[in-house]
Formats: C-alpha cells, structure tokens, sequence
C-alpha cells in the first residue's frame, strides 16, 4: 500500500480525530461470529458504520474476513458501498419507498420490504426488468415500527408464494423490541416470529431467518436462527457482559486543548449563561461541540480525560467545549484531551459518553460529523482517512 502524504506523518497535522483500529473490528467479527455459528452474520454499517466509517469498516471486513453480508438503513447508504467497490448482500433494513425502488435494482441492494404494497411493487419491477429480485419480508413482533403483523402470516405467505418468479424472498426477518428487557417478553415475541416463519415455510420452505442483533445475540442463543444483524458488538460496544465474547472499543476519540486560561469565581461560561463558576478555575478550551457530539447535557455532568484526569465539562457551544482543567498540574497548549478512549490509567467509553447526556451509544455516536477525521490503523501503522476532504487510503 502506497502511503499518501496525508497520512505519511502519523496524522500528526490533525488536533480532532477519532483512530480507528482495524485490527480490533477484525478480531470483534471473529469472536461474534464464533458465538453465533452456524448463524451468517450481517454486519451492520448503517450511520456510517455507528460513527466509524461505513466504506473503510465494510472494505476491511469483506477483505480480511470475507464478510459476504452488510446491512445499512437507508438507499443512499447502500449506494455509497457499492459505489466504493462493496460487493456482497447489502440489505437496507429501513423504509424504503416505491419511487426508490429502480435505483435500488440498479445497484444491486436488497431491500427489507414491510408490506403487501411494497412487495407488490417489487415483484412489478422485477417483471419489467426481466429478472428476479431478491428481497426479505419484515415481520413487526411488538416493536410497531416497520412489518406485517405476525397474525397475517396467511395471506403474505400466499402473496409471497405468488409473486415469487419474480420477487425472490431470501430472509425474513424481526427485530425485538425490548432486547434488554425479561427472558418471557423477549420469549414471546421470538413465538410471534417463528410462528410466522412455520407459516411461510409451509408455502415457501427454507428462506433464512433472522432477528437477533446484538444484545439478543448474547443473551439468547435460540435466537441465532440462520442470521444475526451485528452492530455494536463489532464495534465493541457490548452492553451485557458474556463469558464467552469479549469485544473491544475499536474507537479512540480525542482532541487538543485550544487554549488554556484561569477565569474567576462567578464568570459564566457558555451560551445563555450555561453555569457559573462556583471558584476561580483553569478553563481548557477544545475544538469540539454539539456537532462533534457533545451537548448541553453534558455541561456540569460529563468529563473528559487530560493526562489521566477527569476534567468536568463546563460548557458545550457548536464547535467548541469548554473544561475544568484545575485539576492538571499546568495543563500545556496542545495537550491531547480524550472524549473517548483511555488515558494515563483511566477510560471513558462510549456508553458513558452518551449515559451523561442520557442517548444511547447509537445517538451519540451518529452525532459526530465527518468533521471529526476518522483514522485507522492496522499493525500500528496508519492505514487510511475518512474526512471531509474524502477516503484516502493512499489508492
Ligand atoms: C433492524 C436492525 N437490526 C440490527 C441492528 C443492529 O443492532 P445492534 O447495534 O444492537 O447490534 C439495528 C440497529 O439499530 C437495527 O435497527
């Protein structure tokens, strides 16, 4: 691999970034998919693969582990990978429309269809193209989002049964409401859902099922089915502890303090007087915000890392945050600050990020914009940047 100047120097020109180890999300897809075999896994890059970067994420999987499925949410992002060179299923598990339905075609992606409507106008593509189209049906077991109710299991398995020259069923799929949530809620609908499939199965047999994704992977192995849809555990971001997988944070975030100054007791800091200074205090002021994801709930609650210390977070604007940095013995211009990661000792992680602001890992993560250079490593060399500036892996 030819190394761009860009990257030649570690990334040393950037203050923000995000590094993103490649190594990791490889070793977090082996573990998962280990846990669920003989389950396919469909690795889920929607939003911008959770903040880490759809294309470079989905490249590095199809490449270093052959990973054959991905899932995105909407059309644009399902584009975005073919036209990057992503080959394999690439189903877009969001609304999809009609209108939408010839680009999808084009491009090859398969759609997550939720009703007769959309099957119907499938299948009539598929007969204009003169060729058959694969798609999966959506079941909706208690999450009144997207799906044909499992009590209509009858009429789609005769309508699917009928349109199926030309509209190719290759999953149905659910997905839980409350993974978290009790063994007998989860237990039910996983019945509403396998109901479904014996239903289908009797008109049409073997199309794949799939419903479990992340938590559910871990907590219920009866609900690996033929597939799981995988985000957070490939990005480490497990939320219940398991014995057998142990994902890693494949993310660091960090920045540079901007400009460090002492402001005394009673100044206000931040927009609409966001809080006062109880004491004279050592600010540090950092380039990132509430489009960086950081937000005003964070301010007097949440804290970032210099040098190993909790600074608190004393004001968020657009593009910039403010820190108590009184705790640092003599806090330099230029030092690294970590919003996640570890430092000296200590670490901040993503859920905590996003509990201090009450948003799950998922919100906070998609808060941060492309601004943020993504970075990624592998070996621990510098392999590629996702910017503003575009993909440069040096090609
Ligand atoms: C339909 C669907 N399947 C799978 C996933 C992946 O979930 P997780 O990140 O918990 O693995 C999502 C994420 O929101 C989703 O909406």
């Amino acid at each position: 691999m030819t190394v761009s100047k860009h990257f030649a120097n570690g990334y040393a020109d950037d203050v923000t970034g995000m590094d993103v180890d490649l190594d990791l999300l490889v070793d977090n897809f082996r573990q998962t998919k280990r846990h669920v075999a003989p389950a396919e896994v469909v690795a889920v890059v929607k939003s911008e693969a959770y903040g880490h970067g759809a294309v470079p994420v989905a490249r590095h999987l199809s490449e270093q582990v052959y990973c054959r499925h991905f899932a995105v949410a909407l059309v644009d992002e399902g584009v975005q990978l073919r036209l990057a060179g992503i080959d394999g299923e690439v189903m877009v598990m969001g609304v999809t429309l009609p209108s939408q339905f010839p680009i999808m075609a084009e491009h090859g992606l398969t759609p997550v269809l939720a009703g007769p409507a959309h099957i119907r106008a499938w299948a009539d593509l598929a007969r204009e193209r003169g060729e058959p189209l694969p798609y999966h049906i959506k079941v909706d077991v208690g999450l009144g989002r997207m799906g044909v109710l499992a009590d209509d299991a009858e009429q789609m398995a005769e309508l699917v049964r009928h349109l199926r020259p030309h509209a190719r069923p290759v999953g149905v799929a659910s997905h839980l409401s409350h993974p978290a949530g009790t063994e007998e809620h989860n237990r039910m609908e996983f019945c509403r859902f396998t109901r479904f499939c014996e239903v289908l199965d009797a008109s049409v047999p073997g199309i794949p099922r799939h419903l479990a994704a992340s938590q559910a992977a871990v907590r219920f192995p009866a609900m690996h089915l033929e597939m799981v849809r995988i985000g957070g555990l490939l990005y480490g971001l497990n939320h219940i502890p398991s014995p057998s997988l142990s994902p890693r944070p494949v993310m660091r975030y960090c920045t540079r303090l901007g400009q460090v100054k002492r402001l005394p007791a009673g100044w206000w800091v931040g927009y609409s007087q966001q809080l006062q200074l109880e004491k004279d205090t050592t600010v540090g002021i950092i380039p990132v915000g509430w489009t960086d994801g950081l937000t005003s709930y964070h301010v007097g609650v949440g804290s970032l890392l210099v040098r190993g210390i909790r600074c608190k977070i004393i004001g968020t604007c657009t593009d910039f945050a403010m820190i108590d940095v009184s705790g640092v013995p003599d806090p330099q211009l230029g030092e690294e600050v970590v919003l996640i990661g570890d430092q000296g000792g200590d670490a901040i992680d993503a859920i905590q990020l996003g509990k201090w602001a009450q948003i799950s890992t998922g919100q906070l993560l998609g808060k941060i914009s492309l601004r943020v250079p993504r970075r990624y490593w592998s070996g621990s060399h510098a392999a590629g940047k996702l910017s503003i500036l575009g993909l440069d892996f040096g090609e």
